[in-house]
């Protein structure tokens, strides 16, 4: 993988930089600037050497539609203040620009096409679309890691049309997560929650035989609950899991794994309602379950103590209403009191798991941040990600 740092004629190049700027939007203001901060480094570098910069990125999931409240509109505002430089925001059907709808004036240096999940071609991972992109410029530049599980135009097809190079957060998640899965100490336990049910669910059974203990947590819970016949209300699921979940207790048998689920729960009638903590089969029809309740922070924070590494990606509950974070507040005080006592190896990833940290102030106590969620399991489970393999 060449990093872009060895590249060094950039003086007037044309570079496509394929970001990661899908941060949390909250009626479209930003909650959390992680993810752009990261990247900082990679776009001075470029500035500094005097490079055109095209951005790419994509935000949330608008499957194919231009969904206005997705644009990259305050995404581009902030970047545009944080690196003292204008960035035209390019609005223009992407399949129809051309290099001269880039950049106007000679001191024009960044630009950013608008989100490219507007176009299903991206997510298809469209050769056309991926050809015509790399069209607009001279060197393909990611430096999205966190995107990089995704077998998608702008990630994985586009590096077969230009020279490309990994940008410099990608290169030192790739190092850090490389030394954290050859030198961890066991037992080691990872957390598993968050939302995105769907993109985690699968990995799970292959993450068995790597570690001692799996928490599942969050949306995901949802799916274990209602297989072992609990009612779950109107709790987000993700339709036909049973035969994976039959797996995962299949295989975390065999692997001596043991996988940790919630004891009892903490529900609301809505996202902004008053929580309420119930046993398991005490959800009624008109409740969501929005996070975890005491008894399993206990057993979490047991298993947490007797850990030597801990990974943890995505959160207990919907932490974004203070009411239903207290699940995600306890691990990482936790894992935090484990920390400054060195007696355990913390790493977290995902987007929303890195902004709740931020929020309670503790980002800092942990050994490892990713900035990555799915990229970051998928790395964990061994898989080449496409991005990774695109650039090699
Ligand atoms: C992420 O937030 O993990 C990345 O931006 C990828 O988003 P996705 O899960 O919608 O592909």
């Amino acid at each position: 993988m060449k990093n872009i740092q060895d590249q060094s004629d950039l003086n007037e190049k044309k570079v496509l930089l394929r970001l990661d700027l899908n941060v949390p939007l909250e009626n479209s203001k930003i909650t959390d600037t992680t993810r752009i901060d990261k990247i900082l480094p990679t776009i001075n570098l470029l500035l500094k050497n005097n490079a055109k910069i095209i951005i790419l990125s994509h935000v949330g999931r608008p499957k194919g539609r231009v969904v206005n409240e997705l644009s990259l509109k305050p995404i581009c505002e902030d970047l545009k203040s944080k690196i003292n430089t204008n960035i035209k925001l390019i609005t223009k059907n992407l399949k129809e620009i051309n290099s001269k709808d880039l950049f106007g004036h000679s001191d024009e240096k960044v630009v950013m096409l608008e989100n490219l999940r507007f176009y299903a071609e991206e997510e298809k991972n469209n050769n056309e679309f991926a050809k015509h992109l790399a069209s607009l410029a001279d060197i393909y530049v990611n430096d999205a890691f966190s995107c990089s599980h995704r077998d998608h135009a702008s990630i994985s097809k586009i590096a077969k049309f230009l020279p490309s190079y990994s940008g410099l957060q990608l290169s030192l998640e790739v190092k850090a997560l490389n030394k954290i899965t050859l030198e961890i100490k066991r037992p080691i336990t990872c957390i598993i929650g968050g939302s995105k049910i769907s993109t985690k669910i699968n990995i799970i059974k292959n993450l068995i035989p790597k570690f001692d203990n799996i928490i599942i947590v969050g949306g995901m819970a949802n799916n274990i609950l209602k297989y072992k016949g609990y009612p779950i209300g109107k709790s987000i699921i993700e339709e036909n899991c049973d035969q994976i979940i039959e797996k995962i207790f299949y295989l975390s048998k065999k692997e001596s794994c043991k996988i940790i689920y919630p004891e009892d729960i903490t529900v609301g009638k809505d996202l902004n309602s008053s929580p309420k903590i119930k046993e398991l089969n005490n959800v009624s029809e008109d409740e969501l379950i929005l996070d975890i309740g005491p008894k399993t922070i206990k057993t979490i924070n047991n298993i947490i103590e007797g850990s030597s590494s801990v990974l943890w990606n995505g959160p207990a509950g919907y932490f974004e209403n203070p009411d239903f974070a207290k699940g995600s507040f306890e691990i990482a005080k936790k894992i935090v009191e484990k920390n400054k006592a060195k007696t355990i190896y913390s790493v977290v990833g995902g987007g929303d798991t890195v902004a709740l940290l931020y929020n309670i102030g503790v980002v800092n106590n942990f050994n490892f941040v990713s900035t990555a969620g799915g990229a970051f399991l998928e790395y964990l489970e061994g898989k080449e990600l496409p991005g990774i393999k695109a650039l090699n």
